[in-house]
């Protein structure tokens, strides 16, 4: 069964790392056969949020909310690329979440987390897993954390870090856990 992730990273800080993390997750998806699509708030223009994709007249909304719609509708899952901001969602990730509703619907989500620092962000997962579950889209249990992003990936996305074996297989369990979710919804929604 052919699948489509979309990776959705959230941070539009000057300087910002966390785009690595993201780059590499796409990049491990796609060597899996898998459409990975890369969302990234950065270029969109999006604005804080005055109206929800849906609450446009039919093709009325901006070019770049119907484009992120377009991907995100036809996606059967989500990995959430976040940073810690004070143990809480970058704001851009939340703004550009909230946009979206419907297209979210039956499909699973997964949480990955990085940082510079040693705890690889891992305190933003649960304030995240309850929006994620609100919005329509389950986090699964399975997670992945990347500290010290700054040091352990290149700009071009690529793992660099003296562990890379040891982290790749963790990479591998955490996409067989979300590639298997999935299939089993995307299953259940053709049904
Ligand atoms: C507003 C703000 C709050 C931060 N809060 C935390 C934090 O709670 N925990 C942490 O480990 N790092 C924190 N950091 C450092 C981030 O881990 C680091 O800046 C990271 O690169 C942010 O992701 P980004 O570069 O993709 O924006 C914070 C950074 C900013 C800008």
């Amino acid at each position: 069964m052919s699948l489509k992730i979309s990776i959705i990273y959230g941070s539009t800080r000057d300087g910002r790392l966390g785009i690595r993390f993201a780059k590499y997750l796409t990049k491990e998806f796609i060597n899996r056969d898998i459409e990975a699509v890369l969302i990234d708030p950065l270029n969109m223009n999006l604005e804080t949020l005055t109206k929800r994709y849906n609450d446009y007249d039919n093709n009325s909304a901006p070019k770049e909310l119907e484009n992120i719609h377009q991907e995100l509708d036809s996606s059967d899952a989500f990995v959430i690329v976040s940073a810690e901001y004070n143990h809480f969602m970058p704001p851009a990730l939340v703004n550009l979440l909230n946009h979206f509703y419907i297209e979210y619907q039956r499909k699973p989500s997964a949480v990955a987390t990085y940082s510079v620092s040693p705890f690889g962000g891992v305190r933003v997962s649960s304030p995240l897993r309850s929006f994620l579950a609100q919005l329509g889209m389950p986090p699964i249990s399975a997670m992945i954390h990347a500290p010290f992003v700054n040091k352990n990936f290149n700009d071009d996305g690529e793992r660099i870090s003296d562990d890379k074996d040891e982290r790749h297989k963790e990479f591998i369990k955490f996409a067989e856990e979300i590639e298997w979710y999935a299939k089993a919804l995307k299953t259940a929604r053709n049904e």
